[in-house]
């Protein structure tokens, strides 16, 4: 029996998806809003899944105290209020997308969690668009 644990988390950040080997005008037209020269907002919401079985003495999958934890250190200390492109090593040669950051925030997290488990990252960039990323299958 797997059950889900899920916590919720919330950053904002600064970004600019670019590339410098592009025109102005290509990054424009690729990345539109999210090209702006001088940065820009988003209020990221995060979900973080983790799946396993019940351990019979503490009726946990995993401690919830420790998921907040680790979710604090790892990304809240890490991205909130930060211009992710200028601020987090992750993201200086990486596009910062929300695809991007999902996986980075993955591979933060997953050195913590047991190899018999598994890890859900959920982010929301606006409320409408958002990515799943859940390790190489
Ligand atoms: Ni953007």
């Amino acid at each position: 029996m797997r059950v889900t644990v899920s916590r919720k988390a919330h950053f904002n950040a600064a970004h600019r998806l670019y590339r410098s080997d592009w025109s102005d005008e290509k990054n424009q037209s690729i990345f539109g809003k999210c090209s702006n020269q001088f940065f820009h907002g988003h209020n990221y919401e995060l979900i973080v899944n983790v799946t396993g079985k019940i351990d019979p003495i503490t009726g946990f999958v995993i401690d919830i105290k420790l998921l907040k934890n680790l979710i604090k250190t790892e990304v809240e200390d890490s991205f909130d209020h930060k211009n992710l492109n200028v601020e987090v090593p992750e993201f200086f040669k990486l596009n910062p997308t929300a695809e991007n950051i999902a996986v980075v925030i993955y591979n933060k997290l997953i050195s913590h969690i047991s190899d018999d488990q598994s890890l859900e990252i959920i982010l929301y960039e606006t409320p409408r668009n958002f990515v799943k990323y859940s390790g190489e299958k």
